[in-house]
């Protein structure tokens, strides 16, 4: 037995000096290591020795078989990179193969609807400025007008993270922290991402907001109504209806929610319009004397407007898309096709 482990190792130390390529190598794999190969034949013998004799037997053909096992892959190494003459990676190369594209990387199609109608505001003259999505719940609420227990609140379903910080609702908490800082006329726009526990196919749990607001002397509703006919006319290339409906927000009097036809159906109604022709897109109105109080603007010399834009719903007009849901999905057949 010990015999024949010592030839065992011999042979295999000889055969394997002459592998040169691939086909070399498993040969040799399949002879000394392979199920039926001459490692296994030995090992198989040591049921027949005496018990004596068969610790110190077996640990030697462990040995022997680890080291024609080290070997082999120091072989196969070896030939890998070529330091061996002829290598596997040669012997396999097919040259008929198409070569590997570098697969490109794209923006996410809510970032491009995002910089596009920053761009749209930014050529009407309005200045970007950007403000955390973790807030006080004093800039999300109290400066807005609504203060604690104020039942606007239920219009938001809000992520706290303590009694006073939260995840900001919408972006108007701009507003506040702007019109804190700087002294009109103002023409702001602040995009970024807001959040509230909301999740249907026109609802997302985190969704992006442009906010904008202007504010100067003798500003009127008609100039809201004006920039914001610009804004769609220029982001859909196309002159579209717009329905001015009136609505109730604690930081704006009058206020009004804005739809658009929607260009899924053409107005005909469908899942997205819930059947009634339109697509809220945004909330508007003009600022409340109270926000401008709270905030050291004399309200009978300042006038101004607001508004705040949810991006995905224009990106899914803009590209006929019919759940919400499907932007976050990260599924790059989706996602690949803008
Ligand atoms: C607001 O958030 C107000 N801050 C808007 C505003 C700003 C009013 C300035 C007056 C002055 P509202 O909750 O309606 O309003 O949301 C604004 C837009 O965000 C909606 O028109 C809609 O387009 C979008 N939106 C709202 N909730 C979601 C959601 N869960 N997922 C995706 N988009 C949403």
């Amino acid at each position: 037995m010990e015999q024949k482990l010592n030839t065992l190792q011999t042979e295999a130390h000889t055969q394997l000096s002459t592998v040169e390529n691939n086909a070399q190598l498993e040969d040799f794999r399949i002879r000394f290591l392979g199920r039926k190969g001459l490692c296994s034949t030995v090992m198989k013998e040591l049921g027949s020795v005496s018990d004596k004799e068969r610790p110190r037997l077996g640990q030697m053909a462990n040995r022997v078989k680890n080291e024609i096992e080290a070997l082999y892959d120091e072989k196969r190494q070896a030939l890998l990179s070529g330091l061996n003459g002829s290598s596997i990676q040669e012997d396999t190369i097919d040259l008929s193969l198409p070569g590997r594209k570098p697969e490109k990387g794209r923006l996410h199609p809510v970032t491009q609807i995002m910089n596009e109608v920053c761009s749209i505001f930014e050529n009407l003259g309005f200045a970007v400025a950007e403000g955390p999505d973790v807030e006080h719940d004093h800039y999300n609420f109290e400066a807005l007008n609504i203060p604690a227990h104020h039942p606007a609140r239920d219009m938001h379903d809000t992520f706290y993270i303590s009694d006073s910080i939260l995840l900001r609702t919408h972006t108007s908490p701009m507003q506040a922290r702007i019109m804190e800082a700087r002294q009109p006329p103002l023409r702001v726009i602040a995009p970024g991402k807001v959040y509230r526990c909301d999740s249907d196919i026109t609802h997302t749990p985190m969704f992006h907001q442009v906010e904008g607001f202007l504010v100067d002397k003798n500003i009127s509703f008609a100039d809201l109504k004006g920039v914001l006919t610009v804004f769609t006319e220029k982001m859909f290339d196309q002159k579209l209806e717009l329905r001015f409906r009136p609505s109730f927000f604690p930081f704006t009097e009058p206020s009004a929610e804005v739809d658009i036809a929607c260009v899924i159906c053409e107005g005909k109604g469908c899942r997205v319009c819930k059947r009634t022709g339109w697509l809220e897109i945004l909330g508007s109105g003009m600022i409340d004397p109270e926000v401008f109080k709270k905030v050291g603007y004399d309200p009978e010399i300042y006038s101004g407007f607001a508004f705040g834009l949810g991006i995905e719903r224009i990106a899914m007009l803009k590209y006929g898309i019919d759940d919400i849901r499907l932007y976050y999905e990260n599924d790059l057949r989706f996602l690949s096709q803008f």
